[in-house]
């Protein structure tokens, strides 16, 4: 069913019950695109994200030489890589709303001996590129940044040989760290990276995968790997994405009388900083089934959780949970107490500046809720009520707050939300079953 641009709910008064399963990871499925494009050979990926920030992605790697034979389902596939030997793109490449997609992809394309240009749409051409512009510029990459806002997309690559580097990243951004870690591994010799944080490490875990040589410091800080690398097709199955899994875990601890159970989700230990969070607010979440291998995933159960109180989120914790933090401030709102997040100065350049939109819209529902240079502070415990809202053009602006619908007195409607395909295409549907029209879904849980 094609997403709707306006979605309205209200109160879940029957709760969320019944089995989720979350769809693949949206940082792997990019990764997994780019990697598996330039590998030797074919390999079979189960559960790769078809959100359109992925597909992307992989019709961009597609241009370069990949080809993609479909599966029994769309997100299973055979994906064979151009063996290192890719061609120029026939045309400018598309990378929609992904600031993951452009940046990563940069950093291959910058090492590659062809020209390319990549543009996004309005979102992602305001948000910034210098900062993956400078470290491949001191690489001896040529490329710019010729967008209307300076140092923003679009951008035009030229690429050629590079130089390895040693680079302290200024700000804690996996993006960053993985652009410049990807153009090193098409390199010759060791390119070093340090972060002042740790951050999703889904780039270094690839690298094990795909047997391509990097080393990681034991405080996960600083990252090595030595180029030119050759990689070999391998078979992968992406887990659940884990920050797909965050709406409904902050929904069913905020609506009375939920339980939900979230199959297969990704536990990354760069990533879950969520769970414990929530769990020090009073949410009553467990973990179960855990896989171990490549990326850890399991299953996770969460109930209604009556007593949640505010906490204080700031430091290396940042990172970790950086694109849950408005669905954690929704979850702030409906919490006894002050909840203090700092240091995330970050959000003010994602898809919107969240910092803005989060209290914007808690606000408009009636939370207290203020703005920082570099975070926010949410007191919670009185009433939420329904209003009309904008996503500003952000998916996990416009799903948080139907989750804060999901406890508000009379409905919330949200404008804008055809983005939420960019990231989670099948939520309405889960939505719809969960809490809009529930009794169809109970009747499929055994
Ligand atoms: C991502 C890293 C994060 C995150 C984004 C995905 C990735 O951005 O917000 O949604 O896949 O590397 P930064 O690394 O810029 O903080």
């Amino acid at each position: 069913m094609a997403a709707s641009d306006t979605i309205s709910v209200s109160r879940a008064i029957c709760g969320l019950r019944g089995a989720v399963c979350i769809p693949g990871d949206k940082s792997i499925s990019h990764r997994v695109a780019i990697l598996g494009a330039l590998a030797r050979g074919s390999m079979q990926v189960k559960n790769f994200l078809c959100s359109e920030d992925c597909l992307n992605t992989l019709r961009a790697m597609e241009q370069i030489g990949a080809r993609i034979t479909p599966g029994d389902a769309p997100e299973n596939f055979t994906l064979t890589g151009c063996s290192m030997q890719p061609n120029a793109p026939q045309k400018d490449i598309d990378c929609g709303n992904s600031g993951t997609g452009m940046r990563l992809m940069a950093g291959v394309l910058a090492a590659l001996p062809f020209e390319s240009r990549l543009f996004g749409d309005r979102s992602l051409s305001s948000r910034p590129m210098k900062r993956i512009l400078d470290p491949l510029s001191i690489m001896g990459a040529r490329l710019e940044a010729c967008g209307e806002k300076p140092g923003c997309a679009p951008l035009h690559i030229c690429g050629g040989t590079l130089q390895p580097i040693r680079y302290t990243l200024p700000m804690a951004s996996a993006q960053v760290k993985s652009a410049v870690l990807l153009a090193g591994m098409l390199t010759r010799g060791t390119t070093a990276v340090h972060q002042p944080a740790v951050t999703r490490d889904h780039t270094e875990r690839l690298f094990a995968h795909f047997g391509i040589p990097c080393s990681v410091s034991e405080d996960g800080l600083d990252i090595e790997v030595t180029g030119p690398v050759d990689i070999t097709a391998k078979d992968i199955t992406i887990p659940g994405d884990i920050s797909s899994a965050a709406f409904w875990l902050v929904a069913a601890s905020i609506v009375p009388g939920s339980e939900l159970t979230l199959r297969n989700v990704g536990l990354n230990p760069t990533r879950c900083g969520i769970l414990a969070v929530l769990e020090r607010m009073g949410a009553d979440i467990s973990v179960h089934r855990i896989h171990e291998e490549g990326e850890p995933y399991g299953d996770i159960t969460v109930r209604y959780a009556p007593q949640l109180h505010g906490t204080e989120i700031g430091g290396a914790e940042i990172p970790n949970i950086i694109d849950e933090i408005p669905v954690l401030a929704v979850a702030a709102a409906f919490a006894q107490g002050t909840t203090t997040i700092r240091d995330a100065a970050e959000l003010r350049v994602k898809e919107s500046d969240r910092i803005a939109t989060t209290v914007g819209n808690l606000r408009a529902m009636g939370a207290a809720a203020e703005e920082h240079d570099d975070g926010m502070c949410i007191t919670g415990g009185s009433s939420l009520h329904g209003t009309t809202l904008q996503s500003f053009d952000d998916h996990r602006i416009a799903m948080s707050f139907l989750m804060a619908g999901l406890n508000a007195e009379g409905a919330t409607t949200l404008q804008g939300c055809r983005n939420i395909a960019t990231s989670y295409p099948s939520f309405e549907d889960t939505l719809n079953e969960l809490a809009r029209y529930p009794r169809r879904h109970r009747e499929l849980i055994p």
